[in-house]
């Protein structure tokens, strides 16, 4: 029945109402950008408008859903698109926390959670997830995605399409997903936002499609175009992308919206007019205009003049008004709108409760020597810095539906935690920066600006004071929660000055200091690893951050989060990552000593500062007898790979054992590592489990340079261990 009930009510339409449905204007209730559409009231009457984005409350939808559904003359029902990225009001991590769960049952459910508390407030769509792969954290947007490893990412993918849509969309608590950027948006050149891309298809094949591909795969319902060209034409005009590959190759079935003005950029893009960037996108296979109403103002003049085709339109109109059935919004346009559900299904105490523990999983503990954490709930702890006492600054960025002002601050969970036989003071510290100007740029939605006005001496020596008072300092330092996220891109990946002077100032009273740092991307620590005791990166956690991180230091649960994009030593050696090529002049000294003519810097050495995959525990885990069942296997075979890991410290923990695999001979260079497996595991202390691998041939593809998907017959190694820099390894031969 979709296809004929579909069908028919094409049949129905004028041009006019068709090229209306292709169209996503943004409600002017949450504003993302500088473009206002124009008229939307009007224009939904007139059957001019397919969906609306960042318009919050039940009540406001169902005023709007009401002109489309009563006043218009097809009585077509709108979509309600908003950016839940990392939850609804109840906030989990910022995506690159989630990524660090390791965890695609919690990310799957975070996702869960964000489609029932979503609906519940009148919302069908997200623009999410956002699976960009990263290797350059100058791009503000790191904090957006799944890191640098695109097998990993390709994994939390699915995950999140399946927590938003499950298996069926026409239920009242799912949501229809959006895989975005399409493509390579985060590999902009030199970090900067909505900067040129340009890179060899065979690199976008193996490390940046894997993602998108994924959650094509696991049946996510549109994809958004990316800002950014892609060989030279942008993604949004890109018919290779958008039609070749995505509809050809991978079989996608839903449809494709542009990003925010993505047709309109093309003319900045130096593509031609509003009207012939239009149609372009039109040809590539773009269904929904974003914001920019180029295709409501030129559809129909380049269909006049044959510049598009109806069949175009009506197969563009096809997508649009399939995914509205499948949602069932023609079986009832308001089934979102439940005052009942918004009141009781959102931030309720169980979904905080959710993100509480999730968040506690995505935590990494970069440093902690003498085992100085986990902290006594006893003696005098001061709590020091700007990033203390921020509520604002809990949730991360592209947090639009929460409510900043109920979020758990550090301070606060850690007096909630530490309870009352131990003393908690308080200072500020400093400012997040000495500039208030760069602070400003900084800002997208103006809400995470809390400046002091005392001077920056008058901050330190409060500070100090302070500190001297105490038994142990918790520095909380760091980015604000806008200082990542779009249009936030650095080229110093340092804790701001401002910011490390007061560390300094903290380390010199002698009292032992514990780093809680707060980031949306990797930062370079280099002075802060070699100078502080321990550091807990906890990205931005969500609107329960102070308790999950409060719970986590003072050991109440055991940190098990591990890097998903690699930390530089220096911004110099951006873009680093793991899965890097050998070059025919690989570094020979491991000790990361200079040797002249090898491929390495003068002034710096090649290795980053924390490995991918790389995270502490309380705990010991101790990998022995990496075992494979073969040494040979041929193409249809499986081999069995099985590690004994023991945990031989003082807690229970969880461990995040990794399988890396290394083709040694290829008709292409090859990585000098693969992540292909892993398994979040819990052991008890003391215990040991085995944990075993199943490796096929599928794991061992990769595409040539004639872009086939092949496994080809020679040695490989795999290696198993604690993150990506273990050398643990045996080696097996692919025969024929
Ligand atoms: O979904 C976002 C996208 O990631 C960036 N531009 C605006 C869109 C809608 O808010």
């Amino acid at each position: 029945p979709k296809t004929e009930f579909v069908a028919d009510l094409i049949a129905k339409m004028t041009i006019e109402e068709k090229i209306g449905q292709l169209n996503l204007p943004t409600s002017g209730d949450i504003t993302t950008g500088q473009a206002n559409s124009s008229d939307v009231a009007k224009n939904i009457e007139e059957g001019k408008v397919g969906g609306l984005f960042n318009i919050k409350s039940v009540k406001k939808i169902k005023e709007v859903q009401k002109i489309a559904v009563e006043k218009s003359r097809l009585k077509i029902p709108l979509l309600f698109g908003m950016d839940v990225i990392h939850g609804y009001e109840t906030t989990f991590p910022i995506p690159l926390g989630l990524s660090s769960t390791w965890d695609m049952d919690l990310i799957e459910r975070s996702a869960q959670i964000a489609a029932q508390e979503a609906s519940a407030d009148g919302i069908n769509w997200t623009f999410s997830p956002m699976v960009d792969v990263s290797r350059d954290p100058r791009w503000g947007r790191v904090s957006e995605g799944s890191g640098e490893d695109p097998f990993l990412g390709g994994k939390i993918a699915e995950a999140m399409v399946k927590g938003y849509q499950q298996e069926d969309l026409s239920k009242n608590n799912t949501i229809l997903s959006c895989v975005k950027h399409f493509a390579l948006y985060g590999a902009s050149e030199a970090g900067r936002d909505y900067n040129t891309v340009d890179m060899s298809r065979i690199r976008m094949y193996n490390d940046y499609f894997p993602p998108y591909k994924a959650a094509v795969d696991a049946g996510v319902g549109s994809v958004m175009a990316a800002f950014n060209e892609v060989d030279g034409i942008p993604a949004t005009g890109n018919k290779w992308l958008m039609t070749d590959v995505l509809r050809n190759q991978w079989g996608f079935k839903g449809f494709v919206v542009t990003d925010y003005t993505g047709i309109n950029e093309m003319v900045d893009h130096g593509m031609g007019d509003l009207q012939a960037v239009s149609a372009l996108a039109m040809n590539a296979g773009i269904e929904m205009d974003m914001v920019g109403e180029g295709f409501l103002k030129t559809l129909k003049k380049s269909l006049a003049e044959k510049k598009v085709s109806i069949e175009q339109i009506d197969n563009a109109v096809r997508l649009i008004l399939n995914a509205k059935y499948d949602l069932g919004l023609f079986h009832d346009p308001y089934k979102y709108c439940d005052e009942n559900r918004a009141k009781t299904e959102v931030f309720t105490k169980s979904n905080r409760a959710e993100a509480r523990t999730i968040a506690t999983q995505s935590l990494v503990l970069l440093k902690n020597k003498n085992q100085l954490l986990p902290l006594r709930k006893s003696g005098t702890i001061a709590v020091i810095g700007p990033l203390a006492d921020a509520k604002e600054n809990m949730a991360g960025t592209w947090s639009v539906a929460t409510n900043m002002q109920k979020s758990i601050s550090l301070i606060a969970g850690i007096r909630e935690v530490a309870g009352s036989s131990a003393k908690v003071l308080y200072a500020k510290g400093s400012n997040l920066v000495y500039d208030a100007a760069f602070e400003e740029r900084a800002t997208m939605f103006g809400k995470t600006l809390n400046r002091d006005s005392r001077t920056a001496a008058e901050l330190l020596e409060e500070a100090v004071k302070i500190a001297n008072q105490s038994d142990i300092i918790v520095a909380a330092l760091g980015e604000s929660a806008e200082l990542s996220g779009e249009s936030s891109s650095r080229t110093n990946l340092e804790i701001p000055q401002a910011q490390k002077d007061l560390l300094e100032a903290l380390l010199k009273t002698g009292k032992p200091v514990v780093l809680v740092l707060f980031t949306g991307r990797p930062l370079v620590l280099v002075q802060e690893n070699e100078n502080v005791p321990a550091i807990l990166n906890t990205w931005f956690a969500g609107s329960e951050a102070g308790s999950a991180i409060a719970d986590v230091l003072f050991g109440n649960v055991n940190p098990s989060g591990k890097l998903t994009a690699t930390f530089p030593r220096s911004v110099g050696q951006v873009p680093i990552y793991y899965n890097q090529k050998n070059t025919g002049r690989p570094l020979l000294n491991k000790e990361g000593k200079f040797e002249k003519f090898r491929s390495n810097y003068i002034d710096e050495r090649n290795e980053p500062l924390y490995h991918f995959g790389y995270g502490l525990s309380y705990t010991n885990f101790k990998y022995t007898n990496l075992k494979i069942s073969n040494n040979k296997v041929n193409f249809d075979e499986k081999i069995k790979v099985s590690v004994e890991v023991e945990n031989t410290g003082n807690f229970n923990g969880k461990e995040v054992v990794q399988l890396y695999i290394r083709d040694l001979v290829g008709s292409v260079t090859r990585p000098i590592k693969e992540l292909k497996g892993f398994q979040k595991i819990f052991i008890k202390k003391g215990e040991k489990t085995t944990v075993t691998f199943d490796i096929g041939v599928e794991d061992l593809k990769f595409y040539n340079s004639n872009l086939q998907f092949v496994a080809e017959p020679g040695l490989f190694e795999i290696f198993v261990g604690t993150d990506s820099n273990t050398e643990n390894k045996v080696e097996f031969e692919l025969v024929k």
